[in-house]
């Protein structure tokens, strides 16, 4: 045996070896899971730290938002919560929940093209779905918010798939979305709590860094065009399995035709612009479809990319990465040949 064989041999026994090591632990499913609950730690910094991440998710307006006394703090651009979307204390099933999310960052973002940091996806959300500044990654509030997710992910191991992360991946209906018949569904079934105007119900008044009942859904005070909420499918789905409030992944209350349509009336309601999203996704290929903004590989039309239809994008899309996918296979052998 010559030494290219050896080597090859004990590097193939070395590769079987890391893949029986490297199994993929079993599923984890939060539905009917227990939450773990603070009040059973015991007293010290870790239980501080944990209170005080949970204490920012839901009431984050009072303590980085806005309208705080201490204008160095005004880090939130608007008077949400964290828990406004992230609901139940970010434990809920299918509302983008944080239990697990520390067994599945660090990991590829298509936004930014590159390995994101749980910190960095905490930043994600100050800027967008908070329409403001990005925390300090050694600020305590960032070590709050990472170690609340942290202690929602224990019992749960890297790796591991963990159903009801994220959301219910519901179909769109294969038309463009109707914003009038959208418009009836808010009045009929979200205007009661999010107001005609939809700009939700104070707890206070204006200033006084309160926050809300009832979480406005566009305007001044709501998430940016750069939210995730701000596509048509990402709003589609939350609002499909969780609103009106009580709804849940096993208890809809809308249609998939209502939930697209409504979530169109609401997208398409004037919000806070975030400046420098022509940065975003800089592979254009893996931009979502339903990027509510420019610029776009398709060749189809702004207005289809905001409010669809979204199958014809997604086959296309498709057809688009399976080029890109031969075209590198084909540079690859190309590139062997004139090695050799
Ligand atoms: C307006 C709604 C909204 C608000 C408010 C919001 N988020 Fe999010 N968040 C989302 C959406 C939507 C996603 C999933 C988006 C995606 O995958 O691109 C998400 C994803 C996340 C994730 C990753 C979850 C996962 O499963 O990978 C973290 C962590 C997170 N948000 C943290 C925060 C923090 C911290 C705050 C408050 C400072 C916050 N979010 C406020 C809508 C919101
Ligand atoms: C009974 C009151 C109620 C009704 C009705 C209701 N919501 Fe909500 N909604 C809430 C509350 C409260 C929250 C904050 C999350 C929580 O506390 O669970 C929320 C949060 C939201 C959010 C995320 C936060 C934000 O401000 O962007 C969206 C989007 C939303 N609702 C859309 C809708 C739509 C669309 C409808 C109608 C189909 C609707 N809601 C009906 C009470 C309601």
């Amino acid at each position: 045996m010559n030494f290219t064989h050896h080597f090859l041999a004990s590097s193939m026994a070395l590769l079987c070896a890391g893949a029986a090591v490297a199994q993929a632990p079993a599923p984890v499913n939060l539905v009917g899971r227990a939450v773990p609950e603070i009040e059973k730690l015991p007293a010290g910094p870790y239980r501080e730290l944990v209170q005080y991440g949970h204490e920012l998710t839901v009431r984050t307006f009072a303590h980085i938002g806005p309208e705080v006394q201490d204008v160095r703090r005004r880090l939130a651009g608007n008077n949400l919560a964290c828990a406004s979307c992230h609901q139940q204390n970010a434990t809920k099933p299918f509302a983008m929940p944080w239990s697990g999310v520390s067994a599945t960052f660090p990991q590829y973002r298509g936004r930014e093209d590159d390995i994101s940091t749980v910190e960095e996806r905490v930043n994600g959300c100050m800027e967008r779905s908070m329409s403001g500044k990005p925390l300090a990654l050694d600020s305590r509030e960032m070590k709050a918010f990472v170690t609340y997710i942290s202690f929602l992910s224990q019992g749960i191991p890297v790796g591991a798939e963990v159903q009801g992360a994220g959301m219910v991946q519901s179909k769109m209906p294969n038309r463009r979305a109707d914003t009038v018949a959208g418009g009836k569904v808010y009045e009929a079934k979200c205007s009661v709590c999010h107001g005609a105007d939809g700009q939700g119900m104070r707890v206070g008044k204006v200033g006084d860094a309160q926050g809300y009942t009832f979480p406005p859904l566009w305007g001044p005070d709501s998430f940016n065009n750069g939210a995730g909420m701000n596509r048509l499918i990402m709003a589609t789905r939350f609002v499909k399995h969780n609103m009106p409030l009580g709804s849940s992944h096993d208890a809809p209350q809308l249609s998939d035709d209502e939930a697209y349509d409504v979530a169109a009336f609401m997208l398409s309601k004037p919000r806070p612009i975030k400046a420098n999203l022509e940065a975003d996704f800089p592979a254009r290929w893996n931009k979502p479809v339903d990027s509510a903004f420019p610029p776009y590989l398709l060749g189809a039309s702004a207005d289809q990319h905001r409010f669809g239809p979204y199958p014809p994008l997604v086959a296309k899309q498709k057809e688009m990465m399976e080029q890109l996918k031969a075209g590198a296979a084909a540079e690859r052998a190309a590139a062997g040949k004139s090695a050799r």
